[in-house]
């Protein structure tokens, strides 16, 4: 048990404040404390980092990209401390989580070296005497809001192109998981990032978002959590016409046909939907498979999915973790209590576990649901697998589409030209085609729909810290 501090203008600050403390989900156990950081707090940070913007925004690109690489050692050789804080802040079984601190490496990595190439234009002029030029100019600050389900790479998902960029940042990181942030702060001072470059405050969502929204010198905010308070954001941003990026819920459709290799499905299944406990944005929710595949897919599937070590995520073995909360556990039981009472089946799981101070739940496999069920209409956040059957092409693009989200489809099927024509009709703006965990640094992450506005990830995730300016230059 330590008490992490807020670290504002190069200085770790807050210890005075009142402490928000952290339960590991596991257990129920405090495993460390942060401040309870509100618009004090969050108007310094952001006032530090204007200031450090002035001069962080005219370095090169090959600067920043110095310390941004010194920052990826520096994640890699911290990757077991991390891994271990965030395993027991938020659940996620270890391996997972080691998994993760890599993957953060990549954001860093990958920034580091696309900020060298962040490249203007010169467009013919129609004037012999004028010539036209559009430059690429950082944002200015950066407000970086981030869940509790990756408290890492959200994080350096966000963090690698805004410094990359040349912006400066404050991070408020999620009041459930804020100790891996922290960690990870400590080492963007270790890396040696100038003063108020990058701050970090903890405590009242509620106040410090607010804050954020109503400073004037806050540019640009990106932030990764539920369509719910993402709509709260885009509205608070209304009256000051701030630059936002949205990574909002999913509530992933999964796509099996009838030629699908049973066993790469079954593989791609389990990762898309039981990774992190099903608490994804992009996990797969609703599964759909072809009726000539169905009963196969079913029994093997459901024999993998009873395989699952349930436990403590410190714990090796563990593939389940717990959920994050009380509430979670309860949302889970609500849905499955709703698919049962209107006739789906129980083929494995279907149990809250919440002896002992853990909030866990079972893995669960449902099958013959329909669409008259909360779970198909809901995004679920726990390691539910609702399986429905479906005849022809059409009817499961049908039912794929007919959400409000539109974050990640994943399609099953051997066939080049049936994957073609099927994923050109899906509303989803990631599709993984035999491939349940499509992320990486240098492909675009977000949403269609209430998913989200903008990407993360790739080149776009660079164009979302960057202004365009149109210079015409007159030559007379
Ligand atoms: C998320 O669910 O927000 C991120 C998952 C991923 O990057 O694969």
């Amino acid at each position: 048990m330590r008490d992490y501090l807020m670290y504002i203008n190069g200085e770790w600050v807050g210890k005075d404040l009142e402490k928000l403390e952290v339960k590991n989900p596991a257990n129920g156990k405090v495993v460390g404390s942060v401040p309870i950081g509100g618009e004090i707090e969050t108007n310094q940070a952001i006032d530090s980092a204007h200031e450090a913007f002035q001069t962080w925004s005219q370095t090169t690109a090959y600067e920043r990209a110095k310390y941004l690489k010194k920052l990826n050692d520096l994640i890699l050789e911290n990757q077991e401390e991390l891994a271990q804080i965030m395993t027991i802040e938020m659940g996620k079984p270890i391996k997972e989580s080691r998994g993760e601190a890599s993957s953060a490496a990549t954001y860093i990595e990958w920034y580091a070296e696309e900020g060298k190439r962040i490249y203007g234009e010169t467009v013919p002029s129609h004037l012999a005497n004028k010539r036209m030029q559009v430059w690429k100019k950082p944002v200015g600050v950066v407000a970086a809001i981030t869940p509790w389900n990756f408290p890492v790479a959200m994080l350096t998902r966000k963090m690698g192109p805004a410094l990359a960029a040349g912006c400066t940042i404050v991070i408020k990181p999620s009041g459930e998981s804020p100790l891996t942030a922290v960690k990870l702060v400590e080492l963007c001072e270790k890396a040696g990032f100038p003063k108020g470059v990058v701050n970090l405050v903890t405590g009242s969502s509620s106040k410090i978002g607010t804050a954020m929204m109503e400073h004037d010198n806050v540019r640009k905010v990106t932030f990764t959590g539920s369509t719910e308070v993402g709509k709260l954001l885009i509205k608070q941003s209304a009256d000051q016409v701030k630059r936002l990026s949205m990574e909002l819920g999913g509530h992933a459709p999964i796509i099996i046909l009838d030629d699908a290799n049973i066993d790469t499905a079954i593989k791609g299944v389990i990762a898309s939907k039981f990774r992190n406990a099903g608490q994804t944005c992009v996990c797969g929710n609703r599964i759909y498979v072809q009726s000539g595949i169905h009963d196969t897919f079913l029994e093997k599937f459901t024999e993998a999915v009873t395989k699952l070590t349930i436990g403590d995520g410190i714990n090796e073995e563990t593939d389940i973790g717990p959920l994050i909360n009380q509430s979670s556990v309860d949302k889970v039981t609500r849905q499955v209590a709703d698919a049962l009472s209107k006739g789906a089946s129980l083929l494995t799981g279907g149990e809250a576990l919440t002896n002992q101070g853990g909030t866990f739940y079972s893995p669960t496999v449902l099958s013959g649901v329909d669409t008259s069920m909360v779970i198909m209409e809901e995004e679920t956040f726990g390691p539910v697998a609702p399986v429905q059957k479906f005849e022809t092409v059409d009817e499961a693009i049908r039912l794929a589409n007919d959400t409000k989200y539109g974050l990640a489809a994943y399609v099953f099927t051997e066939s080049v030209v049936k994957g073609t024509l099927l994923i050109e009709q899906l509303n989803f703006g990631i599709v993984g085609w035999n491939d349940g965990t499509p992320s990486a640094a240098q492909v675009p992450f977000g949403g269609m729909k209430e998913s989200g506005i903008g990407r993360e990830g790739g080149h776009e995730g660079l164009e979302a810290f960057l202004e365009t300016q149109y210079v015409s230059i007159g030559m007379d």
